[in-house]
């Protein structure tokens, strides 16, 4: 089901909440390009690597946030941009928002210098809705118990903490622009609890 005007939504959440997922399905439930932040072009996935890498082990936050912010460059200009200049929708893995919660909140950067940072890099090119995905602790606890854990992963519990609060404190901020659904239940639950918010806020 196509949306009537081209939308640009952004999922996001802390590790593991199953975004990737459902992202995948949002996108095919309204016929939109489906991306992601970081990675979503070549060469944002030349900067990913240095982001992930656990052998980079001495990064500015300040580096961090601008080789983001570089991704986000790159992406909006070659993908978000022109598709929602053709009339397409784009569901995004991650946005603007992880920036301002992982090196804003995470890493205690100035969120308001982020946020100015990320405008001039996006030329002002902002989601228009982002969906918080909350998961159980215990869920994400035992997804990141399963796997090998990459330099944001491995970065501690209080730096997690701050991630999180963070999101939700950027979801209260702007209550308009944000959607927060409770990650439980299977994927199927958790795709129509999406749809019906958006639907509530006749996106859908
Ligand atoms: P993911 O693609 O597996 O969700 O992992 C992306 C990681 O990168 C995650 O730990 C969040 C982090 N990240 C930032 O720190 N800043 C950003 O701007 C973005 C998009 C992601």
């Amino acid at each position: 089901m196509p949306v009537s005007s081209p939308v640009y939504i952004a999922l996001e959440g802390a590790e593991a909440c199953g975004k990737s997922t459902q992202a995948a399905l949002l996108a095919e439930r309204i016929g939109a390009v489906l991306t992601r932040e970081t990675g979503g072009t070549a060469i944002g996935a030349r900067l990913r690597e240095i982001l992930h890498d656990n052998a980079v082990d001495d990064l500015s936050p300040r580096a961090e946030a601008l080789i983001a912010a570089a991704d986000r460059a790159q992406h909006i200009h070659q993908v978000v941009a022109p598709a929602l200049a053709a009339g397409r929708s784009v569901v995004s893995d991650r946005s603007v928002y992880s920036s301002l919660a992982y090196q804003g909140y995470g890493r205690e950067l100035d969120v308001a210098e982020v946020r100015k940072l990320n405008h001039w890099a996006t030329g002002d090119i902002w989601p228009d809705i982002a969906i918080l995905l909350e998961a159980d602790d215990d869920v994400v606890a035992a997804r990141m118990d399963a796997r090998d854990l990459d330099r944001f992963e491995a970065a501690g519990d209080e730096f997690h903490q701050r991630v999180l609060d963070g999101f939700r404190a950027l979801a209260a901020d702007e209550p308009d622009r944000w959607i927060t659904v409770a990650a439980t239940g299977t994927i199927a639950d958790v795709h129509a609890a999406i749809a019906d918010a958006l639907h509530s806020r006749g996106v859908l």
